[in-house]
């Protein structure tokens, strides 16, 4: 007897369309921000000279501007929908407190 059970497989097909790219990694309980940095930004930011982990333009040198990009995402860079809570908030003061800013 066979029956037909019938798993929606389509919806796996959702993520990868579009524009707007995501990025699925999740950071450990207790990762700080300098390892949520070095693991899932490097890729593209690349450390500039010393301590110096990115320029920022002006209008993004605060922390809810960093979190708003990293969670959002943009054009060219994906969306971190998992950084979240503490360690969002961990990673953005990293990134504040280790970049130039651009002016
Ligand atoms: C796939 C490449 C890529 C990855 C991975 C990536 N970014 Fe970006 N990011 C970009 C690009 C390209 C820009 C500049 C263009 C733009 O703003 O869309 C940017 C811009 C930014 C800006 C704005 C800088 C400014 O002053 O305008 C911040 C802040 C930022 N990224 C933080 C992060 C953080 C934090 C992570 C890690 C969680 C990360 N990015 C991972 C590609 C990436």
């Amino acid at each position: 007897m066979k029956r037909m059970n019938c798993v929606i497989a389509g919806s796996a097909l959702f993520v990868l369309v579009g524009c707007g790219a995501t990025n699925d990694y999740t950071p450990p309980a207790d990762a700080t921000g300098e390892s949520i940095f070095s693991t899932a930004c490097t890729e593209c930011h690349k450390p500039l000279s010393g301590n110096v982990a990115m320029l920022l333009s002006e209008d993004m040198a605060n922390k809810e501007s960093i979190t708003k990009k990293f969670q959002s995402g943009s054009m060219r860079m994906p969306a971190f929908k998992n950084i979240n809570g503490e360690a969002a908030d961990r990673l953005a003061e990293y990134v504040l407190t280790h970049s130039d800013t651009n002016r």
